[in-house]
């Protein structure tokens, strides 16, 4: 998918997807330069997070594994509400282990803050995030993110994993929605 197969569902792209490769590439070289001679698995967080996990995973040089957890944090709307539930738990006990969550959009954090929480709480080495994108302004609580892609500005934004109604989250950029979008 392309921006030019929405229409006139985009207002404007924010990101495009040769800025997300060049940043996820960043993201890698500093992974690998970090976790060198570790045990590290990488937890990502479905939905949002899929186009970052595999697009991260195959840019690292270590040799990493993959897990997912999918959380709930918002329905359909566009507004956190800070209710956290687990869809889908880690496959594998994490003790030990070097954990890196994987995340498509820090918002409120509160989902973060939750996750961090529950996933400290297993034994692991050590749980740090890496997040694309990051809204300052919108930060409910405060969320150590190791490793950030983009602040962003605290607008509504879809593509390159991120949805709206579960729309849109397979265009290569992130892009901003055009008012009339979000009646459809
Ligand atoms: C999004 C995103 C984060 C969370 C961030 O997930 O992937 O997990 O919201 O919001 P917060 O910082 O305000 O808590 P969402 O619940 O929309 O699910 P999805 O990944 O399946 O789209």
């Amino acid at each position: 998918m392309e921006p030019a197969d929405l229409g006139s569902d985009l207002l404007s792209v924010m990101l495009t997807s040769e800025q997300l490769a060049t940043r996820v590439a960043e993201l890698a070289a500093a992974i690998d330069a970090d976790y060198a001679g570790r045990d590290l698995l990488l937890v990502g967080v479905l939905k949002g997070a899929v186009m970052v996990m595999a697009d991260l995973s195959r840019a690292v040089h270590l040799p990493v594994r993959m897990d997912f957890m999918a959380v709930s944090s918002y329905g359909s709307g566009t507004r956190s509400s800070g209710v956290v539930r687990i869809l889908k738990d880690l496959d594998a006990d994490i003790t030990g282990l070097d954990v890196l969550i994987v995340e498509d959009v820090v918002d409120s954090g509160l989902t973060l803050s939750w996750l961090l929480h529950n996933l400290r709480s297993r034994g692991a080495a050590s749980v740090e995030v890496c997040a694309l994108l990051r809204k300052p302004d919108a930060a409910q609580v405060q969320v150590d993110v190791a490793y950030v892609g983009f602040d962003i500005p605290n607008e509504f934004v879809v593509g390159y994993g991120l949805d709206y109604a579960e729309r849109y989250r397979t265009l290569p950029c992130v892009a901003t929605l055009a008012p009339s979008a979000y009646r459809g």
